[in-house]
Order: structure tokens, then C-alpha cells, then sequence
């Protein structure tokens, strides 16, 4: 009962934040919904906050799909074109231009440093993710696939916390900064306790002496 639960709250989360990327920076200048500070940056930098919207906006529709048993053994083509658009046009266009706009964030340091840990670790993620996958190694491809997608997640985790904590009567500038890092730390741990390798089967005998 858990499980489609928490697959459909998951889908809905990455639907409607793509969503939300693709309509607010197709529909408005760039930051139009956003703190004004964070306007002003985009307007001087269009070259790094559309791709990385669109392209996180990619990776975050895309990703539930591949993550999806039934999908990837019913359609394995799709599967591997899909994949290199998840980490192609998403986490590589969406996560060095994050990257670089980690530096221009709002909230001083501790923003910019919570951004560009999380930008590094989604790239590394998604190039291990790809190695294993080209090695044939599918177990540790799946585990970093579902590492990198708890990443990708970071966006979700994000505007929820900011709707409570804006709720909450919380002042942005207090609060924003450690979103940061609050909205992918919990994700992925939790992903990396879920995907642990497991000891399979009864323990073999003690060593002879
Ligand atoms: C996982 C790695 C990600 C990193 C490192 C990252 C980094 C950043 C940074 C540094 C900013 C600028 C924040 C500021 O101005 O203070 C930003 C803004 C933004 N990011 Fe990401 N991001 C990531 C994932 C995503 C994903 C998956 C999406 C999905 C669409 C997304 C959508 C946006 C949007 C729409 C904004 C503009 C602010 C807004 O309108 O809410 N990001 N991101």
C-alpha cells in the first residue's frame, strides 16, 4: 500500500515541478515568481538559468519513467534512449549551468556552497550511473540511477519546504539559504539506506580451523 502511494506522491511531485519550471520561464521573464533579487540575476544571466531550468525540467519529467521495472523491461530500446536524454540534455545541461549559478544564488555562502555540493554530486552520480550501465554492472547502474534521481528529487523536496516554511510565517531571507542543502541531504540518504546492498541468503559456514 506504501509503495504505489509513495510512487504516486513521487510522480506528482516531478510532474508538477517540471511543470511549474516549464510554464513560470516560458510564460514570464525569467525569476518572475521569484524573490527579486533572484530576478535581477537571472535578467544578467538568461544564459544559465534557462538551460538550467529546461534542462533539470527534463530530468525531473523523465526520470520516474526510467525508473519504472515494468517500463524497462517492456520497451528496453526506449529505455536507453530515454537515459541518455535523462542524463544528457537533463543532468548535464541542468546541472553544470546549476553549477555555475550556485555562485550567483541567494542566501550567501551557505546557499552557494549547499548548490554547487549538490550540482557536483548530481553530475558525479549520473557519470558512475552511465560507467556502470556501459560496464553491463546493472546493479550498481540501478543504485547510483536511483542515488542520482533522489538528487534530481533536490527540486521537489525544495518548493515543498519553502510552501511550509513560508507557512510558517518564516522570513525568506532566514530560511532560503539552508534550503540549500536541506532539500537533498534527507533525500539522499534515504535513497542511499534504501539501495544498500543487502547480505542474500543464510550465512555460510565459520572458517576451519
Ligand atoms: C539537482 C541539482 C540542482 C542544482 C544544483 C540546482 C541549482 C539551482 C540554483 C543554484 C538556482 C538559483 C537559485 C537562486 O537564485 O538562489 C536554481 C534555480 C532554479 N532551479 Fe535548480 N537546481 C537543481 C535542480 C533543479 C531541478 C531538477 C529543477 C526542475 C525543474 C530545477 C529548477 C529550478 C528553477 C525553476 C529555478 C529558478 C527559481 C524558481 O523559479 O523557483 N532545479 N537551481
Amino acid at each position: 500500500m506504501i509503495r504505489p502511494f509513495a510512487w504516486a506522491l513521487m510522480i506528482l511531485g516531478a510532474l508538477g515541478t517540471a511543470g511549474y519550471a516549464i510554464v513560470a520561464y516560458t510564460g514570464w521573464p525569467a525569476g518572475a515568481t521569484v524573490h527579486p533579487e533572484m530576478r535581477r540575476v537571472y535578467a544578467i544571466y538568461p544564459y544559465l538559468i534557462y538551460p538550467h531550468v529546461f534542462g533539470s525540467a527534463i530530468a525531473l519529467a523523465v526520470g520516474p519513467l526510467q525508473l519504472s521495472t515494468r517500463f524497462r523491461r517492456r520497451w528496453p530500446k526506449a529505455h536507453r534512449v530515454l537515459g541518455r536524454v535523462y542524463l544528457g540534455a537533463g543532468v548535464l545541461v541542468g546541472g553544470v549551468a546549476g553549477l555555475v549559478l550556485a555562485f550567483h544564488s541567494f542566501g550567501g555562502w551557505i546557499a552557494h556552497l549547499g548548490f554547487a555540493v549538490l550540482a557536483v554530486l548530481w553530475l558525479l552520480s549520473g557519470a558512475l550511473a552511465l560507467r556502470f550501465a556501459l560496464q553491463r554492472r546493472f546493479d550498481l547502474h540501478r543504485r547510483w540511477m536511483i542515488l542520482n534521481f533522489s538528487l534530481t528529487l533536490a527540486a521537489v523536496t525544495l518548493r515543498i519546504q519553502l510552501g511550509l516554511a513560508a507557512a510558517a510565517g518564516w522570513p525568506f531571507e532566514a530560511f532560503y539559504p539552508w534550503l540549500a542543502w536541506t532539500s537533498w541531504v534527507p533525500n539522499l540518504l534515504l535513497a542511499w539506506v534504501f539501495t544498500r546492498p543487502r547480505a542474500t541468503g543464510p550465512p555460510g559456514p565459520p572458517p576451519s580451523r
